[in-house]
C-alpha cells in the first residue's frame, strides 16, 4: 500500500525524531524511515545500543541523510539530547521495547533516547514490539497506562506470529497505523472549539494597609497552562488572574485582579458568557477585617494582631448561580487528599475536581510539574502521575470534554454549542 496516497496531510517540513530500540522488528524502522522521508519529513534517527545489534546505524544514516545518534557522551553530539527534541515536531519510537516503555514511564534517562524524552515537549508516539507474554505482563501494561495518561500515543502491537514462533500480541503495528497515529498527534486538536472557558489563576492579595497584604505561594502556572491549552484546542478563553510574573498566553483575554472580591466580581460578570468555569486560582480564604487606610507604623504597635474575616467562596457562589456551565475546581490538600477533595466537590456543587497533594516534592505551588487525581461527580477517579502542568492541563480538558459529551448524549439540545 502506498501510505503517502492513503494518509491525508503530508509531513512536509516536519522534524521527526525516530527512536529505534533493540527489538527484532528494528528492521521495519528502515521502511518507516523511508516513508517518513517520502512524506517530506526531516528525520533524525536515534538508536539504542541494543538496536545496533539488529540494524547498523549506517543504514539509517544513508537513508536519513543525517548522522545517527547513539551516545549522549559523543562530542559531536554534544547537547543533542536537548537540541533535537527542541526542534522536533514529534518523536516516534518504533519499535519500542518493554525496557524503553519502562524507562519512559519512570522518567529514567540512562541513554540518549530516554534522556531526549525527558527534555522534549513535543508529541510522542510509541509503537511497542515484544513477545506476547511480555506485552501482557502487568508491569508493561502499567507503564503503558502511565504513558497514555500523560498523552503519549501508544500504537498497540498486533496479534500474529512472533519471533519466538508463538502466536500472540506483540508484533510491531502496521506502518499505516503508526503513520496515522503520527498524523493525528501532529494535527492541532480543536475539540474545544465552540466552548467559552472562564479560567482563574494565581493568588489573591488581601490588603492589610497600602503596602502590606496577605497572600499565598501560588505562581499561577497551573491556571495559565489550562488557559493556554484550552485556547490551543479551539476554545475562547478569558483568564481572570491574580498577580503573577507570567507572560500573557497567546490568544487569551486576560483580566487582572488583586483581591478575592475583585476576582469574584470579574468572574461573576462573565459567568453567563461561559460554558465552562475552571477555578485554578488560590483564593485567600481570609482578609483583614479593617484594612488600614495609612501605612501601619511600628511605633506603638508591639504585639499587633490582625482581625480577619472570611472571603466569599467564589467557586461555591458561581456554582450556585450557574445554568448549564460545567464547573471545575481544584483542591489543594496536605492530607486525606481524596476525602477532602470529594467533600469540596459536593459542597461546591462541582462536576469535576482536580485534587492536588501540595506536599509532593516537585509538585504544586511554583513548580512546573504537578500530580493530581481527577474526581468527577459520578464518582469517576483518575490518578495522574507527576507531569508538566501543560500536560496536566490537557488531561483536565480531556476529562472535562468527556463529561460534556456524556452530558450531551443524555440531554438535548446541547448545553455547549446552543449559544446564549
Ligand atoms: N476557592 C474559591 N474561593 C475561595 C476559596 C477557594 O473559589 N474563597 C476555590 C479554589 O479556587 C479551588 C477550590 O475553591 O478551586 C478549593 O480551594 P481550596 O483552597 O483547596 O479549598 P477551600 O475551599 O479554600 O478550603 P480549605 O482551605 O479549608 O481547604
Amino acid at each position: 500500500m502506498n501510505i503517502s496516497d492513503s494518509i491525508g496531510p503530508t509531513l512536509i517540513g516536519k522534524h521527526i525524531v525516530l527512536g529505534v530500540t533493540g527489538s527484532i522488528a528494528a528492521y521495519k524502522a528502515v521502511a518507516l524511515l523511508r516513508t517518513l522521508i517520502r512524506e517530506g519529513a526531516v528525520v533524525q534517527v536515534v538508536m539504542t545500543q541494543s538496536a545496533t545489534k539488529f540494524v547498523t546505524p549506517l543504514t539509517f544514516e544513508v537513508l536519513s541523510g543525517h548522522p545517527v545518534s547513539l551516545d549522549i557522551f559523543e562530542a559531536r553530539q554534544a547537547m543533542t539530547h536537548v537540541s533535537w527534541p527542541a526542534q522536533a515536531d514529534a518523536i516516534v519510537i518504533a519499535p519500542a521495547t518493554a525496557n524503553c516503555l519502562a524507562k519512559a514511564a519512570m522518567g529514567m534517562g540512562d541513554d540518549l533516547l530516554s534522556t531526549m524524552l525527558l527534555t522534549s515537549q513535543c508529541p510522542l508516539v510509541v509503537a511497542p514490539a515484544m513477545d506476547g507474554g511480555m506485552w501482557t505482563h502487568p508491569s508493561v501494561q502499567e507503564h503503558v497506562k502511565t504513558l497514555c495518561a500523560r498523552g503519549t500515543v501508544v500504537v498497540n502491537p498486533e496479534i500474529g506470529p512472533l519471533a519466538s514462533g508463538q502466536i500472540g500480541q506483540g508484533r510491531l503495528a502496521e506502518e499505516s497505523r503508526i503513520l496515522a497515529a503520527l498524523h493525528a498527534a501532529l494535527a492541532p486538536q480543536r475539540d474545544w472549539q465552540g466552548h467559552r472557558v472562564l479560567v482563574s489563576a494565581g493568588p489573591t492579595q488581601e490588603p492589610i494597609d497600602p503596602v502590606r497584604f496577605i497572600s499565598n505561594r501560588s505562581s499561577g502556572k497551573m491556571g495559565y497552562a489550562v488557559a493556554e491549552a484550552a485556547q490551543a484546542r479551539g476554545a475562547q478563553v478569558v483568564l481572570v488572574t491574580g498577580p503573577t510574573a507570567l507572560p500573557i498566553p497567546r490568544g487569551v483575554e486576560v483580566v487582572s485582579v488583586s483581591t478575592a472580591e475583585d476576582m469574584l466580581k470579574a468572574l461573576s460578570m462573565r459567568l453567563a458568557w461561559s460554558t465552562t468555569v475552571i477555578m485554578a486560582a488560590a483564593v485567600a480564604d481570609f482578609r483583614p477585617t479593617h484594612p488600614a487606610a495609612q501605612k501601619i507604623k511600628k511605633q506603638g504597635h508591639t504585639g499587633q494582631t490582625l482581625d480577619l474575616e472570611q472571603t466569599t467562596d467564589i467557586l461555591a457562589s458561581l456554582s450556585a448561580q450557574r445554568t448549564t456551565q460545567l464547573m471545575v475546581g481544584f483542591a489543594a490538600e496536605t492530607s486525606d487528599l481524596t476525602a477532602h477533595a470529594q467533600a469540596k466537590l459536593t459542597a461546591k456543587g462541582l462536576d469535576l475536581i482536580v485534587a492536588n497533594d501540595v506536599t509532593i516534592e516537585g509538585a504544586g505551588f511554583g513548580s512546573d510539574q504537578n500530580a493530581a487525581t481527577l474526581i468527577d461527580r459520578q464518582g469517576g477517579m483518575t490518578e495522574l502521575p507527576l507531569m508538566p502542568k501543560r500536560a496536566l492541563a490537557d488531561a483536565i480538558l480531556n476529562r472535562a470534554h468527556e463529561l460534556f459529551c456524556s452530558r450531551q448524549s443524555s440531554q438535548s439540545p446541547s448545553p455547549v454549542l446552543g449559544g446564549r
